[in-house]
């Protein structure tokens, strides 16, 4: 088996290096791979005379205001409409998809056209990739400005960001353009070297037309030489022009015009102004002989370079090739600015052997960013995108530190390298959403303020920034205890806690900490340590708390305790009093470092007056019994028990699962799964909003999710009543899909599902999904001595073979499952099949020879009607297909999963240019599109054999 594994992988490898570089063949020839035209301001895709297609930009930018020029501008779309940024932030950024080490073109336009009639055109700057990239300046209101980069960035995305260099001035863009080019094509750009264009010419062009697309493939500009002062002669053929041996690719169209002398005593000679003294330069001169020549004729010539400073010979001496149509010679010089100051002169000087004056027919000139930025800390960067997506904070874009000073707003960075953030400052922003785990991983933080929104859920363990000075997060829903580990920062000066519900003993340490301003007050169900109890009524003391508290002693046993509450409760309950108690279970819980909040008879849900309460609540078995009518209506049967739909004191509707007493799942994996659930919070994750745990009673709380499982609605109960039409199905992979990609990225350390299928994701009312069902999460692989037989946990169909076979979890594990859910999506069929034989009883397998056949609607859900759009249809396929990739190494990651669909979901809504190999991912994008359609692919034979084995292994557990 294990042999077959090699070849398989061998003959797959040989294909996909094939199928790339057919696709990049693919992409010069139709536009739209590997081309993004952005419309920025746009409303409407259309394609303009050149046939390239122009899409709105607002996927792709989440700020700015939208504006037109004036009418006497007289200007068509695409720079009719324009962004402006009004506003303070410093940057505004644009995110465009490419495929890592692509090398491309990006092109930002600018036409004033006075939109704000002002009659000034603004002055800012641009930036890519957290790097300076120039200041726009206008000198006309109606003259198009454009500035071009080439780069090869080693990431799946390009930032673009418009920054404020002035309090006044906002800046705008009309076009933003992003070309694929060729991979041999411009090879000084590196991972940390970009070319910016400085000058781009057509020598002996006809018309003063600009030449580009799809004269040149590529879509670059080539203006005219006519504002060049000159007298020199054009020349000009018929015949096309190949590009030969060059690496850069000169289009015929450009090449088939020069620039020549009467004879040979005469030289060509042309000025470019090289004014920037802190950059290098990259020359190229394209040259062709596109006369006819006599045999008796010689074109040789040499090339000087000379300026104010330096008289140099640059090349020579050059015979430029006899034939026409043969290939072209390209010069390429790299310039040592400190010889090139001022205007520089390159000269064409023949020489005595030549028989003919030189000739010239393109060129381009290239400023050389050479020492280009890897952006800001990694981690740093991650911890800020899970802090993002808790907080709302998705227009935040672009590096959050580079270029220096432009930040984002909220946050400043230290000047090292890489850079790290040092300080949020996110008071008052109207924020909700819990403080992510991954915080704490931005270990340079030295002040963080988050007061002042209404921040909910826990404070988590914050002990690794260590560097922290002030943490403000007053005033906010925070639950939940104070973490002890607060007293372990050595730099702690100020800790303000003050106005929120957390509860439970307040640290003793924190209150003798010397040199440190710590506030709690106005947190009701605080407690001094070993105080039996503490009332909402009675202030507590004021703060810095003095070193006295917490020293009183109480020597009542925890029985008596028991006892005392069971009395007390009743009374302070009829007294709205809230009372802290600590009981014998919350020493047990704290034992098992379940950081849930302490349990209060503010949590029993009666008699909250809060809505709804944020925090894991706890509930005794009477409540639930209440809430659910005494277990009246079943909602479905889970993999450890039957769930019951309740309705809590306060309203809320809520699912009640019952985790029955035969079942494995012992006190461990119960506090497992609520310890997990409590701290794991995303908008594509089923809630856990309290739990009960009784002596036979294990119960745990989740919100309703009344339109029930994905797979009821596929084929299920749900569908008579109303089949998920495409878009919907789209939009709930993808809702299922950041879910996963949440547990495996957003979470620390990350969690794996391990039990992912299509009767784990949950629909609400809205039809939005949530991934459910923790029952099964592990922390990322921690196990140790374990056994295959015992210790794989799944479901037959969706289980993945390479962990069947080597027990080895990772969280492409969970990516092969979701393969086979986005599969379910598409056909409407159930992943195992028993009344089939083998291969088709597994639906991947089933589907495999349709696409490979290029016959993806013979497996189309009929229930779709054929009601979508192939294109979006062969995309989620595509990304199922290689979800279920045999080696875990061979999927993408959850989070290239989650970019596929949404680039599906643009194409099914025809939102952008089918730009498949441009923002392609995962790096077996690119080939897919060519993937299926043809018909061979290796021995796939040996992977039915899994299907089998999977499938009787695991029905036989
Ligand atoms: C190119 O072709 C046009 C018409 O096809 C002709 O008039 C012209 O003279 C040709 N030019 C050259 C340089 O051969
Ligand atoms: C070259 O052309 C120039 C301008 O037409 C002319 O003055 C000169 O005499 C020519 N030289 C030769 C060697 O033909
Ligand atoms: C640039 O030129 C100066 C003076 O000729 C020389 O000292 C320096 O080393 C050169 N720098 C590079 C990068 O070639
Ligand atoms: C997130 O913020 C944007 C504005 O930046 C707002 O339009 C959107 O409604 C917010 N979403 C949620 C779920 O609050």
């Amino acid at each position: 088996m294990g042999l077959q594994w090699v070849f398989f992988q061998a003959i797959l490898a040989g294909s996909l290096v094939l199928a790339i570089l057919q696709s990049w063949a693919a992409s010069v020839s139709a536009q739209g791979q590997g081309f993004l035209s952005l419309n920025c301001g746009g409303t409407n895709t259309f394609t303009d005379k050149n046939g390239i297609v122009w899409v709105p930009d607002i996927p792709y930018i989440f700020t700015g205001s939208v504006s037109q020029v004036s009418a006497s501008a007289q200007q068509e779309e695409p720079l009719k409409s324009l962004r402006f940024f009004p506003g303070s932030r410093k940057k505004n950024c644009y995110i465009l998809p490419v495929t890592p080490y692509g090398t491309y073109l990006l092109r930002a336009t600018f036409l004033y056209g006075n939109y704000n009639t002002l009659g000034k055109p603004p002055s800012f700057d641009i930036q890519f990739n957290g790097n300076y990239w120039s200041t726009v300046s206008i000198s006309d209101a109606n003259t198009r400005v454009y500035y071009e980069l080439v780069l090869a960035p080693p990431a799946n995305d390009i930032s673009v960001c418009l920054a404020k260099s002035t309090p006044t001035d906002n800046p705008f863009i009309s076009s933003l353009e992003l070309r694929q080019l060729a991979p041999s094509m411009y090879p000084k750009v590196q991972e940390n070297k970009a070319l910016s264009l400085h000058l781009r010419m057509n020598f002996g062009s006809v018309s003063t037309d600009d030449i580009r697309y799809p004269s040149d493939p590529f879509d670059r500009i080539w203006s005219s030489d006519a504002p060049l002062v000159n007298n020199y002669i054009p020349l000009t053929t018929n015949r096309s022009v190949s590009p030969g041996i060059t690496f850069d690719k000169p289009p015929s169209a450009v090449m088939m015009t020069a620039r020549t002398t009467a004879n040979s005593s005469l030289a060509l000679g042309y000025s470019f102004s090289l004014s920037t003294l802190t950059l290098n330069y990259y020359v190229s001169f394209f040259f062709a002989e596109i006369a006819t020549l006599a045999p008796t004729d010689a074109r040789i010539f040499n090339i000087d370079l000379t300026n104010d400073i330096n008289n140099a010979s640059f090349f020579g001496p050059l015979n430029v090739q006899q034939e026409a149509t043969a290939a072209f010679t390209s010069v390429e010089i790299y310039a040592n600015h400190t010889s090139l100051q001022g205007p520089a002169t390159f000269t064409f000087r023949p020489t005595s052997a030549s028989t003919l004056g030189p000739i010239v027919n393109a060129a381009e000139i290239h400023l050389v960013f050479d020492s280009l930025t890897s952006g800001t800390d990694n981690t740093d960067v991650t911890a800020l995108e899970a802090l993002k997506s808790s907080f709302n904070l998705t227009s935040w874009t672009g590096d959050p530190c580079l270029p220096a000073p432009y930040t984002w707003d909220w946050l400043d960075c230290n000047n090292s390298s890489p850079p790290r953030v040092i300080a949020l400052r996110l008071s008052n922003m109207n924020l909700s959403g819990t403080i992510p785990p991954s915080f704490s991983k931005m270990t340079a933080l030295t002040d963080i303020w988050l007061d002042n929104n209404n921040i909910s859920g826990t404070i988590p363990d914050l002990s690794a920034l260590t560097n922290l000075r002030t943490l403000h997060l007053q005033n906010n829903s925070l639950t939940g205890s104070i973490p002890q580990s607060f007293s372990q920062l050595q730099h702690l000066q100020e800790l303000f806690l003050q106005d929120n519900d957390l509860s439970g003993p307040v640290p003793t340490k924190l209150g003798s900490t010397p040199g440190l301003t710590f506030r709690f007050s106005g947190n009701p169900n605080l407690c001094l340590p070993d105080n039996t109890s503490c009332s909402s009524t009675v202030p507590l003391p004021p703060s810095p708390v003095g070193s006295t508290a917490g020293k009183k002693k109480s020597n009542i046993s925890p029985v008596v305790i028991g006892v005392v509450i069971g009395a007390v409760a009743l009374i302070l309950i009829a007294a709205f009093v809230v009372f802290c108690v600590r009981r014998a279970n919350v020493k047990a819980l704290e034992r098992q470092q379940i950081p849930l909040s302490p349990l209060s008879t503010a949590n029993t849900g009666l008699m909250s007056h809060k809505d709804p309460p944020k925090q894991t609540q706890l509930y005794t078995f009477e409540e639930i019994r209440i809430a659910t009518q005494n277990f009246q209506k079943k909602i479905g049967e889970g993999g450890f028990g039957p769930v019951y739909f309740g309705c809590l004191a306060d309203g809320q509707e809520v699912a009640v699962k019952m985790l029955s007493s035969t079942s494995n799942q012992g006190k461990k994996e119960f506090f497992n799964e609520v310890d997990l659930l409590s701290r794991v919070h995303h908008k594509n994750l089923v809630s856990l909003i309290g739990y009960c745990y009784e002596s036979k009673e294990q119960i745990l709380v989740y919100e309703y999710m009344p339109n029930g499982t994905l797979r009821e609605n596929l084929y299920g109960s749900m569908v008579s009543k109303r089949p998920l039409d495409w878009k919907t199905r789209l939009s709930i992979a993808l809702n299922a899909a950041q879910g996963l990609e949440y547990l495996h990225t957003g979470c620390s350390p990350a969690i794996i599902h391990r039990d992912v299928k299509s009767n784990n994701i949950l629909l609400n009312k809205k039809l939005m999904a949530k991934v459910a069902d923790f029952g099964l999460s592990k922390l990322a692989p921690e196990e140790g001595a374990t056994h295959i037989s015992t210790m794989v946990k799944g479901t037959a169909g969706y289980l993945d073979p390479e962990y069947y076979i080597t027990n080895q979890l990772t969280e492409k594990s969970d990516v092969y499952s979701f393969g086979v859910v986005l599969l379910e999506i598409i056909c409407g069929r159930q992943p195992i099949n028993p009344q089939l034989s083998r291969p088709e009883l597994n639906l991947v397998e089933w589907a495999r020879p349709f696409l490979q056949e290029g016959r993806i609607h013979d497996i189309a859900d009929p229930a779709l009607r054929q009601n979508y759009n192939t294109e979006a249809m062969w995309k989620v396929a595509e990304i199922a297909m290689m979800s279920a990739e045999l080696h875990g190494v061979n999927r993408p990651t959850m989070n290239e999963v989650v970019n596929d669909l949404k680039e599906a979901i643009h194409l099914e809504k025809g939102t952008a240019a089918p730009i498949s190999d441009a923002n392609a991912a995962s790096p077996f994008s690119a080939n897919q599109a060519q993937v299926f359609p043809r018909p061979h692919r290796g021995p796939l034979d040996h992977s039915s054999d899994f299907a089998s084995r999977e499938n009787s292994v695991v029905e036989g557990r």
